[in-house]
Parts: C-alpha cells; structure tokens; sequence
C-alpha cells in the first residue's frame, strides 16, 4: 500500500502565478467514456517573471492527448506531463497560445468532481479544484480569465447543451448525429467557476428586467416530469434577484441565468457564472414531497447562489484561505432575504439553532479552525459551519456595530473598489473602516482566532445609589494550535428589564462603551455602571444573539422565568426558555429533580397560548434541545443514554402535564385547506407538530391514535412526515404501519424516500447498526448518491445520538467501516461522515476507548486514504 503524504498548504506561501492566462478557449468533444478535451490558452509572463521560469499547471488523473505551442506539437523533452502536473520548460518570453488536449472519462468519475454523468446528464462541479480534473490549468481562484465554450455531443440524447455567460451559436455537425453550442462568459472568472452541462432536459422559463431595464431570461433545467416541481424555485430567484437590487443595488449582468437540477451532487448547489447548478433537493418541490422545512431550503439556497454572482464571482478569493469572504458574506446575505420575506424573530431563532447544532460542536472539539484559517491539506475539508455560519455572524456583528447605514457603506465601497478582484479579508474589513472612518482591527481577531467564547455575567442592585452593576467576563478555551487566547471584540445587545417588563433607561454608563443598547466588550473582565435605575432590572444580554458567544447570564431561574415571559426581544424570550430546559435537562440527567419545573412548565403553556405571538415562534419556544445540544453542553464524560433516557421523561412529563392545553391549541389551529408553503401556513403546521410530539411522548390514552390519525389525513408532506416521524421516535402503535403506508405511497421518488431512510435512521432502538444495515439493503437506498448515503447514514449520526455512540462501541465501528467503503468512490462524502468523530473525546471513558480505536482502524486500514479523510481523521486523533 503506497502511503499519502498530502503537503500542507499554508497562507503564508501565497505567491502570484508566474503566468496571466488572458482567455481560454475549450472545446468538449463529449462522450460518456472518453472525453475529448481541447483547451487554447493565451498566455504572457508576468513583468517581474524571469525568462525561462518553466510554466507549472495543475492536473488530477488526466491523459495529456497532445500538446501544441503556438501552433506547433512540442518536442517530448519542452515539456513534462503527469496526472497530476503539465510542466511545459522555457516557454516564450513573447505572449503564446499553448493548445492542451485531454482525455476524460465522464462515466467512471465517481467523485463528482471535474466532469461526470448524472442519470444520464453530463454536468460538473469545479469548486474547489475541481477543473483540473479536466484540463491542465491555473486552477486557483486568483488566476481570472475570460472563458469561451464550445461542446459537441449527440444531438438525440443530448439536445440541450449548456455553458457560462451568453449562448452564442449552435448548429449540427455535418455528417454526424452531433449538434455544438458555443458560449462565451464576457466576465473574467476563475475556474472554479466554469460549468457544462448536456443532457436531454426540460426547462421552466421567466423573462426578468433588471431595475435598470435590462431584460433576462430565466430557465430552471431539470428532469423531463419534474417540471411542476420546479415553480417555487422559479418564484424564489425571482424575488433574490429584486431584493439585491433593493438592498445592495446589485444587478444582475448577463442576458440569460440558467439553473440545472442534478441528482447526484456532493453538496447543496453551486454558483458557477450564469449556470448554476443544484442537487436536484434544492430545486424539486410540492406538497406531496417537500415540506415546509424544504420549500425554505429552496427559497435560502437559490438566493444563496443567485447573490453570489456578487459576493463571490464578480469579487472572487485570492485564495482558498478567503473562503469566508464569500460564504460568511453570502450566507449573511440570504438570511437577510429570509429575514425580509419572513419573519426576523423567528428566522434568527433558526439560524442561532443552526449555529449551535454545527458550529458549537465544531468549535469546541479537535477540528475547531479559525473562520479564516491558516493551513490546510485538503481545502474540500473547509467547508464548514465554521466558515459559512460563523463566518456569517461576523459579518452580522459587523453591521451591529457600524448600524444599517454605516454596514452599506462599506458594502457599497467594497463592491465598487473590489469588482472584478481576487480580494481577502483584509480588503473587505478595510472598506467598513474606511467607510466609517474607524478601525475595526481587534474585531478582525474573530477571524483569525478559533473557538467560542464563553460570557459569563453576574450583576448587582445599589437602591440607595440606584445603580446598577454588571460584571462580564469573557474567556475562550483552547483549540488546536491556539493554547493562548486574546479578548475578542463582543457586541452584546443589552435591555436592563424592569419590573413590569418595561425596559429601564439608564441616565449614565460608566466602564465600557455603551451606546443605547449596546454594549462593547473588549477586555477579559469589565465592569459596567449603570446611573439612574430606580428599581431593580433583569439584565436581558446578548439580544437578537448579537455574538457567537456561550452565555452564562448568571440568572436565576425565576429571573430567566421572567425573561421568558416578558422580554422585549423575542430572541431571549426563546433563549430563555431553552436555557431553562438545558439546564434541567442537565440536572435529570444527572439523576436530579430540577428546582422550579412546575413554575417553568407553566411559563411553557402560557408561552405556547400566547395569541400574540405568531405561530412558527410558539413552535421554537416548544423545542427541547436536542440530545447532541445536551451533550455539548455538558461537554465531558458524557453518557449519552443517560442523556436519551432524561429527554424522553422530560418530554413525557411535559406532555402529560400540559395535555389538556396541546389539545385545545392542536384543535383550534385552522389551516387553509389548499396547500400554501408561506411562512404563515408553515408556522400553523410547525405549532400544531409541536404540540402533537408533546401529546404523542404522554402515552396518554388516546395519543397514539391521535398521531396516526394525523399521518392518516395529512395531505401534505410536512403533515406525514411529521406524524410519521413521531409515530416511530415514540415507538407508538401505527409506526410499522405507517412506515408501509409511505412507502407504499413515495416508492420511485427519490426525494421522498429519502424521508422515509432518514425517520428510520433516526428512530432509537436497541440495535441501530442492524437496522441500518437492513436499510442499505432497500431499493430506495444506494452508496452512488450522496442524498441517500446523507439521509441514511446522515440521519443516523446525525440524529441518533444513543445509536452512534451506543457504549459497545458498534455505532464508531460501524462509521469507520462505511468511511473507509465511502472514500473509495467519493472521499468527498466519506470525509463529511466521519466528520461525525468530531464529538468522541466529550464522551464518557468507556465510549472513548471505542471511538479511538475506530478511528486507528480507518488510518491503519489496508487501502489508500484520501487526502480528504486521512486529515479528518488524524486531526481527530491529534
Ligand atoms: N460554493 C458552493 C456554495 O454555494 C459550495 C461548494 C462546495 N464545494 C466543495 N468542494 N465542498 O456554498
Ligand atoms: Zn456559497
């Protein structure tokens, strides 16, 4: 077995290429087994470059065909060519043109990287380093070049031919059953950004005028069938596309926007230039297969890849350690559009959920990284909650600090100094300085320095004084190569809650800047002094979660009780309440009767009554943290069915206490009778779910039937899956024949079935491994596409805590016997499954002992590993 030495790539080594490639002209001669690729660069050395520097090329598996400079074959020793590497040795110190032929095998690419078939459909998928997979090239996001496309393929099979930018010609090609399309993208673009598609398709189309009159036609490609599925991504690009003009006063620039739905796709979508393309779960919608949860996915992830023709093509990366430069930003960006479509309360209330559930854990274990990090063996590894959901936050704290108006300003500066550039961090946080005129230098420390801070607050009342104190003191543990920590820059959000649940105005603060109802944290310990209180407040912190931050408010439970029932910010009225469950939780699991259940109980129906409140935030406030919530929070030794075991009697107790007050919401909650994905009717759904998972955990007489009943009348997705899903978690009568009645219903829809693998990969059974084993014997099931190995295998680890990391250790030896199955094919999946190890040293020791050995066993296995697990792993172990 040969070994894999990966280098690691770091920052610091970043050197410009030696060569421009101006334009680059390809020509895909595509068949399913031997591709030919024919790729004319035009190229000049750099000024600084010095005569005779050879030019090096990047490759991953190809055959070089033939090579021609300036028109002429080069002799064998101008040049050498390995799979991984074009080397072409003293090249012109004039401008040249370098023809490159290649050869490919679409068919046999299972990695779903470079050029591959998909059910029938070539398409692509370049980022990160994905186009050397099909020619040599500079395949880095700073080498910018003007790219043209022409692709030849049997006209039959293959009657739509797709590429960036606008479509210039197509016609037949004489004496043959082929037909050419050629396009050229007039924007300069790195490679990770060029797409292709061919296959037979169908298309939904949309004409868009831009706001400053320039018309656009829209397309969604997908499947021939699908295409009544496809509406509601339509409807979503349509409303991205205005809001980025009313919002950032950015427009779209090319005369066609093409969107093709795939279904064997490594991640969620991709933006290349004017063709993005998708896992066909992002674009694929109606009621009978999607719920409510996907209809907002679509909505997120279309708007996602639309807003990244600004923050992310039109000003690209410098490198791949700028990641965060378009991720964090545009994911930012789409949750203001959901925001702004939906309610704001309730979005940041699931996007803090989010957080917390990927980002936290990742955070505070052995692949903690900074948004921006530093080093790396394997980038396709960095494409973490990390970098897109923290990296979010930090853009998010940015425009809390600079307000509304000083935010855009930065925005505005940095998309007219920056477009058409390879940028960094840098260059991004300097235009809100420069905008501002201020300095933002100890904030960008959030990007270079890892792991989450912890808050803890402690407060006191001076009557005589009418003072109010408050202590806050940040630390931030160690991660990987970072023992020491800095104080960060925390905004935290502040309402100092009077007794009627006003918010108390304060005459004068001392010991920190503070402004209206912020405050600005940027040393380890500061004291605060608030003037002029005349009664004595709640300190309500952190509002709208103002920072990625652990909180300890240093509250006690009738004080968090009061938050719970009369903050201002809707954001704390939820946090409150989940704080007080986590912390109970903690205590029942801890063999414990927590002090102040029943008064919380009761807050917890009144809460779920509230009229006042909408729907789809009655249905957060209800959500108990997750057994994988618990487990971080507890954060070692951990017994994870010690955990299962308190959450379900938990649940039972709330259940069988509040039945009466379930049933009357879960009866009065009307929905309309015609499906409607708004955010209104998804929250009516949510709360009446809600209700039923409480209902359904009482054992209630009655409960059971009540549930199947429920999944018997859904007429909705969201309905059956939901009942579904409670029928099997409760282990309740009707589970198995539910199980068969969907089934029976989605067999031969992908997308549907994939619900069906998830419930029953999550379920809690005494011998989970079996169970799944079973399943991926099931037609519905197949290790060739990542949507089933991440509903199946994902949903497992994912979701069923007490199965992977039952104590005999079956679930580690299960993950790394699949990891190492995976990686063979598409390490790109395996790498993100055995992300899941990430967790093993907060467990207990009998748990880790297992896990350790699990994964010695992945890095001692007899068979080559990827770059992609091999890092995971070893930064797992380190
Ligand atoms: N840029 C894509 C996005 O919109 C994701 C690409 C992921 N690529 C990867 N190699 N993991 O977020
Ligand atoms: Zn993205």
């Amino acid at each position: 077995m040969q070994s894999n030495t990966a280098q690691l790539i770091k920052l610091t080594d970043y050197e410009e290429t030696p060569y421009v490639i101006e334009t680059v002209s390809l020509v895909f001669k595509l068949h399913a087994e031997a591709t030919e690729v024919v790729s004319t660069l035009s190229l000049h050395p750099r000024a600084r470059t010095p005569a005779g520097t050879a030019l090096e090329l990047d490759g991953d598996e190809l055959k070089l065909l033939s090579i021609k400079l300036n028109g002429t074959p080069l002799e064998d020793d101008a040049y050498d060519a390995a799979p991984d590497k074009l080397v072409v040795h003293n090249p012109p110190t004039e401008p040249f043109k370098l023809e490159i032929t290649t050869q490919i095998n679409p068919a046999a690419n299972t990695r779903l990287m470079g050029l591959y078939l998909s059910d029938g459909i070539y398409c692509t998928q370049c980022e990160a380093e994905g186009f050397r997979r099909i020619t040599y090239y500079y395949d880095r996001p700073d080498a910018l070049s003007v790219f043209t496309t022409r692709i030849e393929a049997d006209k039959a099979s293959n009657p739509i031919l797709l590429g960036n930018g606008n479509p210039q010609e197509t016609g037949r090609i004489d004496g043959t059953d082929r037909h050419f399309a050629v396009w050229h993208d007039p924007h300069p673009k790195p490679a990770y950004l060029f797409a292709l598609v061919a296959g037979d398709l169908t298309c939904i189309s949309e004409k868009y005028t831009t706001a400053s009159g320039k018309p656009v036609d829209l397309n969604i490609y997908v499947e021939k069938g699908n295409e009544q599925r496809a509406g509601w991504s339509m409807d979503s690009l349509v409303r991205s596309m205005r809001w980025d003009e009313k919002t950032f006063g950015r427009e779209y620039d090319l005369d066609v926007f093409n969107i093709v739905a795939v279904s064997a796709f490594n991640m969620g979508a991709m933006e290349n230039k004017g063709l993005n393309i998708f896992n066909d779960k992002y674009i694929l919608a109606n009621s009978e297969t999607a719920t409510d949860l996907d209809y907002e996915g679509i909505e997120t992830v279309v708007a996602h890849e639309y807003f990244h023709n600004w923050t992310g093509n039109r000003i690209t990366c410098r490198e791949w350690f700028q990641l965060c430069l378009k991720e964090g930003l545009t994911v930012f960006r789409d949750q203001e559009f959901s925001s702004d479509e939906r309610s704001r309360p309730v979005k940041r209330i699931a996007d803090v959920v989010r957080l917390k559930s990927r980002q936290f854990p990742e955070d505070q274990g052995p692949l903690s990284h900074p948004v921006r990090p530093t080093e790396y063996k394997e980038i396709n590894n960095f494409y973490t909650a990390t970098v897109y959901d923290k990296g979010a936050e930090l853009v998010r704290m940015i425009k809390t600090i600079l307000g509304a108006d000083g935010f855009r300003k930065g925005m505005d500066l940095y998309f007219e100094r920056h477009d058409g550039d390879a940028s960094t961090i840098e260059d991004f946080i300097k235009c809100f300085e420069e905008a501002n005129d201020t300095d933002l230098s100890h904030f960008s420390l959030w990007y270079h320095q890892s792991g989450t801070p912890h808050l803890k607050a402690s407060s006191s009342y001076d009557e005589a004084a009418k003072t109010f104190t408050l202590e806050l003191e940040q630390t931030t543990p160690a991660t990987p190569g970072q023992p020491e920590k800095e104080p960060f820059f925390i905004p935290v959000r502040f309402g100092l809650v009077g007794p009627n649940g006003e918010d108390i105005a304060y005459s004068k603060a001392e010991g920190a800047r503070v402004d209206g109802d912020l405050l600005c944290l940027t040393e380890r310990k500061q004291t605060v002094v608030f003037h002029g209180i005349g009664s004595k407040p709640v300190p309500s912190l952190l509002r709208e979660f103002s920072a990625p931050v652990k909180l300890e408010a240093g509250l006690n439970r009738h004080e968090q009780i009061f938050l719970m029932r009369h903050d201002i910010d809707p954001f704390n009225r939820w946090q409150a309440a989940q704080t007080l469950m986590s912390e109970m939780l903690i205590e029942m699991t801890n063999g414990d009767i927590p002090a102040g259940k029943d008064a919380f109980i009761s807050a917890l129906a009144n809460m779920a009554e509230d009229e006042n409140l909408d729907h789809a935030f009655r249905g957060f406030g209800l959500m108990l943290p997750s057994e994988k919530d618990i487990a971080l929070e507890i954060g070692k030794d951990v017994d994870t069915d010690a955990i299962g075991a308190a959450r379900d009697a938990f649940a039972k107790e709330i259940g069988a206490s509040l039945y009466d007050t379930f049933e009357r919401i879960y009866s009065a909650i009307e929905v309309s009778e015609t499906f409607s994905p708004d955010a209104a009717s998804a929250g009516k759904r949510s709360l009446k779910l809600r209700c039923l998972y409480y209902m359904a955990a009482s054992g209630i007489e009655g409960s059971a039937a009540l549930t199947k009943a429920h999944f018997d009348a859904a007429d909705n997705m969201t309905d059956r899956m939901g009942a579904l899903n409670l029928l099997v978690t409760w282990n309740l009568e009707g589970a198995k024949d539910g199980l068969q009645a969907f089934e029976k219903r989605h067999q031969g829809t992908a997308l549907a079935m994939d619900k069906w693998l998830s419930i029953a990969a999550g379920a809690p059974n005494e011998d989970a491994v079996s169970t799944i084993r079973t399943l991926t014997e099931h037609p519905a099931f197949s290790w060739d596409i990542p949507n089933r190995v991440y509903s199946l295998i994902g949903g497992f680890l994912g979701s069923n805590t007490r199965g992977f990391h039952k104590a005999d250790g079956s679930g580690y030896d299960y993950l790394a016997e699949i990891t190492l199955h995976l990686d063979k094919n598409n390490p790109q999946v395996a790498s993100r499954l055995v992300k899941s190890f990430g967790s093993w040293k907060n467990m207990n020791a009998e748990r880790r002992v297992k896990a350790k050995a699990a994964l010695e066993r992945i890095l001692n296995a007899d068979q080559q590993l990827s770059t992609d697990v091999k890092e995971i792993v070893e930064r797992c172990l380190d």
